[in-house]
């Protein structure tokens, strides 16, 4: 079997059915509309047996907040490959191809959503944003200290709501490592269309505003249910809530856990740090769950390495072989003692020696090199190296990507 890997570049529709395929479903008109918005066909890879498309994958064109800035980022999406084809080696080809690609374009890092962990390792994606989920009884959801009204909350249709969502969601972002830029096209064809307002029950924006100031903003629904005894036992699912300071994150949940005729509140992409658990009076009754999120792989560790802030003033030197990246192969000097770090090669003794999965897990603060050490993913080769890189690439905020792509 000879498989060509190519753009599919006027067959964005003949792209989007594939990927539906791949995931079991069928794509509609609309599906391909959103699609193509939002990902050019010059991003997207497929792969041909003869006539047929038997695989997809593409990478959208985002901006990632890293400490101290933000870079571009492929975020790679649309993965799969048909029943018909699998386990022959054709993902691995896709992955290979757009790496290489990825790296053309000057992104120094790729990111994306796993369907399942085990699959983008091989590929040099580590587990960047681990992430928590909250199941909480109502009754159980007293604060630990009272929480005053102030401000005032606004029930907002979807038109009126997007301004001032983007505008709440762009000074969140830049101080939240992960969080990715987005455009108008994306927030129309992939934040809200994700929303699915076609379906039942329907989604509100709650906008919250404190001094006459957009501060934070909550999309939810209202899974309304009733019991044979007449009670309600109706759930809320908190599909994305961003707040812009500490205040308003709790009065934007003091709203949300307030919603009458709601026996559980649900919330399934909330930050490992997030202010919920310390602002209620029993965090137990959480029930949290901790999961993967986004998989980071490092394109281009001078380039990433150069562009991110760091903590403390050390010098490292970190010991990288990549097969798939060879351009990443070798010793590199990771200076953060001037106003801007260096990264350079070096012949100097190594560090530590960290393959590029776990180089793509510490890049955002979401992991630390004392945890891969402990799990013997990660080898010192001086003493206390892993401490000293922690101390360097510490965060003031735990990563979070707020949606999946
Ligand atoms: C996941 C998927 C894309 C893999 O495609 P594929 O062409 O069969 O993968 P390959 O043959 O290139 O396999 C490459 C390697 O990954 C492994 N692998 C593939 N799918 C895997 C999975 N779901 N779980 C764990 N390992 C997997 C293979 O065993 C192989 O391992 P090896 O390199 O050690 O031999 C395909 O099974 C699929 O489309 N699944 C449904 C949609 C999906 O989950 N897409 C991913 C979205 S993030």
């Amino acid at each position: 079997m000879s498989i060509e890997i190519r753009p599919p570049l006027a067959e964005g529709r003949r792209f989007s059915e594939t990927v539906s395929a791949c995931f079991g479903g069928v794509s509609t008109e609309e599906d391909a509309e959103h699609r193509t918005k939002v990902l050019p066909m010059e991003r997207a890879l497929a792969a041909f047996d003869g006539g047929e498309m038997v695989g997809a994958t593409g990478a959208f064109e985002f901006d990632v907040t890293i400490p101290g800035g933000q870079i571009p980022a492929g975020g790679v999406t649309m993965t799969g490959v048909l029943p018909s084809h699998r386990r022959q080696g054709i993902l691995s080809a896709m992955m290979e191809q757009q790496l290489v690609d990825i790296h053309a374009w000057g992104e120094p890092v790729a990111i994306l959503w796993a369907s399942e962990g085990a699959i983008y390792g091989r590929y040099g994606y580590g587990l960047a944003i681990p992430e928590i989920s909250i199941e909480l009884e109502r009754d159980r959801a007293g604060f630990k200290r009272p929480v005053e009204p102030s401000g005032r909350v606004r029930l907002m249709g979807r038109k009126d709501a997007a301004k001032v969502m983007s505008e709440i969601y762009d000074r969140a972002r830049v101080e939240i490592p992960g969080m990715l830029t987005r455009s108008t096209d994306w927030w129309e064809a992939h934040t809200f269309a994700e929303h699915d307002e076609s379906k039942e029950p329907p989604v509100f924006y709650a906008l919250l505003e404190l001094d006459d100031r957009a501060a934070a903003y909550a999309a939810y629904k209202v899974h309304s249910d009733w019991n044979l005894d007449g009670m309600a036992v109706g759930w809320l699912e908190v599909i994305e809530e961003v707040s812009t300071s500490p205040e308003a994150v709790a009065q934007i949940w003091r709203f949300l856990l307030g919603i009458d005729l709601i026996q559980t509140i649900k919330a399934m992409h909330l930050p490992l740090d997030h202010p919920i658990q310390h602002l209620l009076a029993e965090s137990r009754r959480l029930r949290m769950g901790v999961k993967d999120a986004v998989w980071l792989r490092i394109i281009d560790v001078e380039a990433a390495f150069a562009r991110r802030s760091y903590a403390s003033a050390d010098s490292l030197v970190l010991e990288v072989e990549d097969g798939l990246c060879p351009w990443n192969s070798g010793r590199w000097e990771l200076d953060t003692s001037g106003d801007n770090a260096l990264i350079q090669r070096t012949d100097a003794d190594a560090d530590l020696k960290i393959a590029p999965d776990d180089l793509g897990s510490v890049y955002l603060g979401g992991n630390t090199f004392g945890a891969l050490l402990r799990s013997g993913s990660i080898h010192e080769l001086k003493t206390g190296a892993a401490w000293r890189a922690d101390g360097m690439f510490r965060t003031e905020r735990m990563p979070w990507c707020p949606e999946i792509f």
